[in-house]
């Protein structure tokens, strides 16, 4: 059994002030700490993606071993179409935690993605912090993450570049977090001219690009606007799960606008099940849709490719069972594919394709609703 890592402090008090390479730091601890011991999950609004299930095939002719979870993302073969979330780094403890995310996500043939690398950027040392290919040889997809408003902060493509490159991540995931910013005691929250400064760093990378919410999802306006750009795929991170309002409103001042202000807007944003809609219809079919905020089980990633995602990214439950032991993040990770498999196997499914194209029909109606919302061409 591998030592837990549950926090001992009280995050509230934690980093206040001006952002500084330390303040970074102790920040990085402090949203761990809150997302393992406060009530983070954004209020009221679900995913969305609870409306609907499978018709049950009694028949389904199949083997449940012959099913096939694999997938492609980002030219990357994955075992199953799951992804770690992105998280952490930048702390000791950051680093621990992302080595056992990482030798998880290669024991099971997933992909992962990194927290922002913006400490590293800022300061060298805290690189190995981040590095996980050490103790993952193998993992199939690494994905390099950088805060897409730190391109108004000084922050370089060349600097993305060498982030990405440092960890020897295959894909470089911009996080737009216009909401967690304006909570955030300190946050950056100057996203003017993002469009174009991104559609520069982008062309300027070695590797393809990503973008990504963080947890209040990407809209029609937004996904119009970074469908325009060279962007490989987007991460939904709707509303319905980790709700970062709602985790800054904690680090903000007891008294101040910010906390209370994160407390009302925790559940403001896109519900993941309408994002994916959103941002298949935006990409169309040659681009990728990672679907995340409030996936939790097999059941929300079967709908959710159903729905237009190629894969499903969980982000907390996963920093919560890998803080308790190896064992326990592996077991929910075998937890996860398993439910996926039995879904797949009882839905008549073979593969990723065949659960894609399989109708969706709403929970206690035994008919498939018509269409699949989100599936096809834009
Ligand atoms: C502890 C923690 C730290 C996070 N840090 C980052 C980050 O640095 N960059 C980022 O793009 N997303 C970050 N996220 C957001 C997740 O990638 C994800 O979009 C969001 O939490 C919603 O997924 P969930 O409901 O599965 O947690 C973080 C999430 C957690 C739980």
């Amino acid at each position: 059994m591998t030592a837990s890592f549950i926090a001992t402090g009280s995050p509230h008090a934690l980093n206040r002030g001006v952002s500084s390479d330390h303040e970074l730091e102790r920040r990085k601890d402090a949203h761990i700490d809150l997302c393992l011991n406060e009530d983070v999950g954004s209020p009221g609004l679900a995913t969305g993606l609870g409306g609907y299930t499978f018709e049950y095939d009694a028949l389904p002719e199949l083997s449940l071993g012959d099913v096939d979870l694999s997938v492609t993302l980002a030219g990357k073969k994955l075992s199953a179409p799951i992804v770690i979330g992105a998280m952490t780094g930048g702390t000791e403890r950051a680093r621990e935690l992302n080595r056992r995310l990482a030798k998880a996500a290669e024991a099971h043939g997933l992909g992962m993605a990194l927290g922002s690398q913006r400490a590293m950027i800022s300061k060298a040392e805290l690189t190995r912090t981040f590095v996980v290919k050490d103790v993952a040889p193998d993992l199939p997809l690494l994905f390099a993450n950088v805060g897409a408003v730190q391109l108004n902060y000084g922050v370089t493509a060349k600097d993305v570049e060498r982030a990405a490159k440092d960890v020897g991540a295959d894909v470089v995931n911009f996080h737009l977090n216009a909401l967690q910013e304006a909570i955030q005691p300190e946050g950056d929250t100057n996203f003017t001219g993002l469009t174009n400064k991104l559609r520069d760093a982008i062309a300027a990378l070695s590797v393809p690009a990503f973008a990504k919410e963080v947890g209040a999802g990407i809209g029609a306006r937004a996904a119009k606007k970074l469908a325009s750009l060279p962007l490989a795929g987007l991460e939904t991170a709707g509303v319905g799960g980790t709700s970062w309002a709602k985790v800054e409103s904690f680090r903000a001042p007891d008294e101040s606008p910010q906390a209370e202000v994160g407390r009302r807007l925790a559940g403001f944003g896109i519900p993941t099940a309408r994002s994916i809609a959103i941002c298949r219809k935006a990409l169309g079919p040659n681009r990728a849709v990672v679907a995340s905020g409030g996936i939790r089980t097999g059941m929300d990633i079967a709908v959710a490719l159903a729905l237009g995602a190629d894969v499903g990214a969980l982000a907390r439950p996963l920093l919560e069972a890998a803080n308790q032991s190896e064992e326990l993040l592996s077991r929910a990770i075998e937890t996860l594919i398993y439910e996926l498999k039995v879904i797949c196997f009882c839905a008549g499914a073979k593969d990723i394709a065949s659960l894609k194209a399989t109708p969706l029909v709403a929970p206690g109606q035994p008919f498939a609703l018509d269409p699949n919302p989100g599936r096809g061409t834009p």
